[in-house]
């Protein structure tokens, strides 16, 4: 009989007086699973898999679980899969958001709840990576994160394209009238062409990047494309390294620091990622009990500059930035901003780790160096006002700055639908100097915050050469989008935030200088329009559609939901 130990399968094992007899049972049915006595006994690396054909970004995850698996064995482990929900990015309604927490919550609860010493996660799409590592903290069991990788880029007719930022480029210059629809149609077959995460610097590979800026991954593993050799082995690495973690018992918590989130901040700001990253490092931050201020982010974004230039701010794709050194060589720049004390997945600190592992080349077109920024700040600040009272997030680095400091008359769609019905009326009362606001589009709202935030320049204007006008929502945005567009306005407007009570034609200011964006309506029509304004929807009336209306948190505390973060907050 196997003696129940503490490691291994006899891991957590719940006795109903008689341990032993338990330990007999569970293991008789070990045995079922034709592992040999010796495997049986070794300790256990869960490796969380996201595999789904409804997931286009993780169609590689099963090669890189027998990499894993090899590195475990080789190790001394036994390797366990285990499936969790999988969220691929475009195939999710209403938004993936609405189910990050779900996935969060899955990943917990079977890290927990399944007799592991470790567990890898493979995650690689929008919301797996911060769904995982939220999961991951809560749980506190030794964790690596793995990513699937991004995509190679296509060509169309001699040019580079990438998801799915070209996607946006096209389809904005299909909708000007400079492309049929056959172009279209054949341009569509070039985007997305291998498996893997979008090309650019999207919210999935900004993700990627912060996990390794978090130390929550293995050093220089972010940027390797999907159909690399290179990521096999980096999955093949993660599982030697999940078993270096059963013995040094180093946890998610002991690695999510103050510290270390300040660093995946400043990564952020120099990758000029992600607004979503926002959210997601919020939420993350939160399960381990440490708040991301705003005004903290404005402060570090005044104090880091843009260096990697990479598409949607930028030039290159995610393939380039492997090519010239990863997020190794932009963490090496940054490096007197960092906090190097930072514990890392391997053992060792991020100090240690930028000292040992010098790459052999850095490509400063992709990755400029710290004295020769792309921008001497940082791509995304915070903004505050009577329009924001609890903040909004503006990514500077994609946004026109001739709209920096401005005014303007309002143009309101109160809802998605809304918006869709009307913009491209050609009655639409609209001039290119206006001001696009869209209402209830928020995390609260019925549609949960889906990634509306990318307005389309209505259809009339577009045609006349408008490329970009100022755009305001409590919506998110694609990672891969660009424009003068202002985001995760808080408290959100289905909340009876201060956005519900905007009108059509009220003269709205932004000044990113400032770091304002006000309403300039008085406060007696302002309480005027609130006495007038419905009663909030109800609740769903079953189901995580109710959970999640009941639980939700606004976008300054990341949208988790209340019982699942660790951050105090106001009543
Ligand atoms: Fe999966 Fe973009 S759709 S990363
Ligand atoms: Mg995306």
């Amino acid at each position: 009989m196997t003696e129940p130990s503490e490691t291994g399968l006899s891991r957590g094992l719940t006795s109903y007086g008689d341990k032993d007899f338990s330990n007999y049972l569970r293991m008789s049915f070990a045995r079922s699973m034709g592992h040999s006595n010796e495997m049986l006994a070794r300790p256990v690396v869960g490796i969380a898999t996201t595999y789904s054909e409804f997931n286009n970004c993780h169609r590689l995850v099963p090669e890189l679980v027998a990499a894993v698996k090899r590195g475990v064995i080789s190790a001394g482990g036994l390797p366990l899969e285990f499936p969790t929900i999988s969220l691929g990015e475009v195939f999710l309604n209403p938004t993936s958001l609405f189910f990050r927490n779900l996935m969060a919550m899955d990943t917990e609860e079977m890290v927990r709840g399944q007799p592991m010493d470790a567990v890898v996660l493979i995650g690689g799409c929008d919301k797996t990576v911060p769904a995982q590592l939220m999961g991951a903290v809560s749980a506190n069991v030794p964790a690596v994160q793995l990513v699937t990788g991004p995509m190679m880029t296509g060509r169309w007719r001699g040019e580079k394209l990438g998801a799915c930022t070209d996607c946006r480029r096209f389809w904005a210059r299909y909708r000007g009238g400079e492309f049929d629809k056959d172009t279209i149609n054949e341009i569509e077959g070039r985007l997305a062409t291998t498996a893997g995460t979008c090309a650019v610097m999207g919210t999935a590979s900004t993700m990627a990047s912060l996990a390794e800026a978090l130390g929550m991954m293995l050093p220089g593993t972010a940027a390797i494309p999907a159909v690399h050799a290179d990521r096999i082995r980096a999955a093949e690495a993660s599982g030697v390294a999940a078993m270096q973690l059963v013995k040094s018992r180093i946890t998610p918590t002991d690695i999510i620091t103050p510290k270390s989130i300040d660093n995946a901040l400043r990564v952020l700001l120099a990758i000029s990622g992600s607004t979503n990253a926002i959210l997601h490092l919020t939420a993350i931050a939160g399960r381990a009990g440490i708040k991301v201020d705003l005004h903290h982010l404005n402060e570090l974004s005044d104090t880091t500059p843009v260096l990697v230039d990479l598409k949607p701010t930028g030039a290159y794709y995610m393939e380039d930035l492997f090519a010239a050194g990863g997020i190794g060589a932009v963490l090496r720049e940054l490096k007197p901003l960092l906090h190097l004390d930072c514990l890392t997945v391997t053992g060792t600190t991020l100090g240690e780790r930028l000292n040992d592992d010098v790459p052999p080349y850095v490509d400063h077109n992709v990755v400029h160096a710290l004295e020769t920024p792309l921008q001497p700040v940082g791509g995304l600040v915070a903004l505050f006002g009577s329009l924001a009272p609890n903040g909004a997030i503006f990514k500077r680095a994609a946004a026109d700055p001739g709209l920096f400091e401005s005014e303007g008359r309002a143009i309101v769609f109160t809802s998605i639908e809304d918006m869709a019905e009307r913009v491209d009326d050609p009655d639409l009362d609209v001039l290119p100097n206006d001001i696009l606001v869209l209402q209830n589009a928020g995390p609260t709202s019925s549609s949960r915050m889906p990634e509306a935030g990318y307005l389309p320049i209505p259809s009339k204007l577009a045609r006349q050469g408008v490329k970009d006008m100022l755009r305001i929502s409590d919506a998110r945005m694609s990672g891969t989008a660009y424009g003068t567009i202002v985001l995760h306005v808080s408290p959100d407007s289905a909340s009876g935030g201060p956005l519900s009570l905007v009108r059509n034609h009220d003269r709205i200011r932004l000044s990113i200088r400032d770091r304002r964006i006000d309403l300039l309506v008085d406060d007696a029509e302002l309480a005027r329009r609130r006495a007038a304004m419905p009663p909030p929807a109800a609740l769903p009336e079953r189901g995580y559609a109710r959970l999640y209306k009941q639980e939700v948190l606004q976008a300054e505390h990341g949208c988790d939901f209340k019982f699942l973060t660790r951050l105090p907050r106001e009543a």
